[in-house]
């Protein structure tokens, strides 16, 4: 296993600059949020994990089925012999790829991309003693950092979970080029994307009756007061799931439950909240396939194969970039502007 220069003090600084950044930009504007990358510290991303097993979290399950009946025709399509997961966390559900890879006997190398460290190292070490081969493990920011992805081969990417759809058109855009900056030629994105459905199960789904996903909304909180000495005091605060019908997406919000001050010393910033002012902390957009098979052609991706469940409720998509990319005298900087939500 090879930890490149990614994984270290360096990052760590990057990544507690990107969350400062983040958190002065969400929390001081009109319309307060926080990106979604800051839930999945370890505690965020063990209740994560919860969330995947809950009976009204249907999208791991569903994803993980369509990945166990297609496995096969994913590997023999891609043609590929290295596996690049992005937004990994636990890397779970890609067992199942790496298996029909490993079965196929064609698996060279696997390469995990994650901002949360900790999962990211776990994951590494558990698919490199699983299949004996060379897994390489970058801590990094899907919004700007997806330069640094090495490695050569044939390489399948692989995007699970619906996370494309916690970022908004625009910044799938940006993201959907960035990936094909890094692309070459002959390599294949693997995409899982959760389907618009009847609400009340889209509400069930972000709103458990266990209060899973109420914890792990307001844990993000916690991330703040711990990277940034804040004193949020999460029981002002309460989790909110709604359905946006215009922007076909799940919102999630943390509510004040009174006008209060909060401090994040650390960085100079005090936050007034009125009592029943929200932060947006996620989006989770419900695509239908046609309309996201466009995003992706608009990001000059051609797609090869689309794979449902029996229900409808969820699509993996492999594509194959057209190769006709902005390059790298592109108009875009390489770190982009984040988005405010
Ligand atoms: N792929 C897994 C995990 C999905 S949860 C699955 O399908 O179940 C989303 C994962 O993406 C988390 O591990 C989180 O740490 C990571 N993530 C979220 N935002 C990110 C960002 N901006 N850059 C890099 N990783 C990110
Ligand atoms: N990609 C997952 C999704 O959109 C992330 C997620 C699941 C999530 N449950 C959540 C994010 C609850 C925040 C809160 O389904």
């Amino acid at each position: 296993m090879t930890y490149p220069s990614a994984v270290g003090p360096g990052a760590i600084d990057a990544r507690r600059a990107r969350l400062i950044e983040d958190a002065r930009i969400g929390l001081c504007a009109r319309v307060k949020s926080i990106p979604s990358a800051w839930f999945y510290d370890d505690r965020g991303s063990g209740l994560f994990d919860e969330i995947t097993r809950l009976a009204e979290y249907y999208p791991t399950r569903t994803e993980r089925a369509i990945l166990e009946c297609k496995a096969e025709d994913i590997v023999e399509v891609s043609g590929a012999d290295t596996l690049v997961e992005l937004g990994s966390g636990t890397s779970e559900k890609t067992r199942v790829l790496l298996d029909a890879m490993a079965a196929a006997n064609v698996l060279e190398r696997v390469i995990l991309f994650d901002i949360a460290e900790d999962v990211l190292r776990k994951a590494a070490c558990d698919l490199h003693s699983l299949y004996h081969v060379e897994v390489e493990a970058v801590v990094g920011d899907l919004r700007a950092d997806l330069d640094s992805l090495g490695g050569d081969g044939n390489r399948l990417w692989a995007f699970l979970g619906s996370t494309i759809g916690n970022f908004t058109r625009e910044e799938r855009g940006r993201m959907l080029d960035r990936f094909a900056r890094a692309m070459s030629d002959g390599d294949s994105l693997l995409i899982g994307v959760d389907l618009v459905k009847d609400t009340a199960r889209l509400i069930a789904a972000y709103d458990d009756s266990g209060g899973v996903t109420a914890e792990f909304n307001l844990n993000i909180l916690n991330v703040l007061n711990k990277e940034m000495g804040g004193d949020f005091d999460l029981s002002k605060f309460s989790h909110q799931a709604s359905w946006n019908e215009s922007e076909s997406r799940i919102e999630m919000r943390l509510r004040s439950l009174d006008a209060q001050v909060v401090s994040l010393p650390e960085v100079g910033l005090e936050v007034s909240l009125e009592g029943g002012e929200e932060i947006l902390t996620e989006i989770s957009t419900k695509f239908t396939a046609d309309g996201f098979s466009d995003e992706l052609r608009d990001a000059g991706f051609d797609v090869a194969e689309r794979w449902f469940d029996d229900a409808g409720d969820f699509a993996v998509l492999l594509a194959r970039h057209r190769g006709e990319r902005l390059g790298n005298g592109s108009t875009l900087p390489a770190v982009l502007p984040v988005a405010v939500r």
